[in-house]
């Protein structure tokens, strides 16, 4: 992370900034706090201007992913098609206890408002392998594949 700091110059225009944050978050998997702290002490711009900016997207993560990230399209479509209480279903299962990460760090779970495809939904993905029509069958043997 130190040397991802020294790397940027000093002087940053506002909108270099959310272009640094997707560059952190790439190549470390989400905005570490800690990192906005330095981040804020390297460009002379409060850390807490720089995480109302991170805040404000929803692209960002301030937490981990676990080693099997789900995403779940949220999307209208998608909610109306999805049976079997599928979302707390899947928290149970994963056991996230309304949490984005499980303890051990092996499930994290995201939500999309449309993944784009509504008429195939319900939609999830897991390690951006999409997968279709979902039940919650379907998602239990998905996730047995999984290590
Ligand atoms: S609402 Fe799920 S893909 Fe559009």
């Amino acid at each position: 992370m130190q040397n991802y700091i020294d790397s940027l110059k000093e002087h940053i225009e506002k909108r270099e900034l959310l272009s640094i944050l997707q560059n952190f978050q790439n190549k470390f998997g989400y905005i570490d706090l800690n990192f906005i702290e330095q981040l804020s002490k390297r460009i002379n711009v409060p850390a807490g201007k720089i995480y109302g900016i991170a805040s404000f997207y929803n692209q960002f993560r301030f937490k981990p992913k676990g080693r099997h990230h789900i995403k779940i399209c949220s999307g209208a479509a998608c909610h109306i098609k999805t049976k079997d209480n599928l979302t707390s279903e899947i928290y149970k299962i994963l056991n996230l206890k309304n949490k984005e990460t499980s303890s051990d760090g092996k499930f994290s779970i995201e939500f999309i408002p449309c993944m784009g495809a509504c008429a195939l939904g319900p939609i999830i993905a897991v390690n951006d392998r999409y997968f279709m029509n979902v039940s919650l069958n379907d998602f239990k043997i998905i996730i047995s594949n999984l290590d």
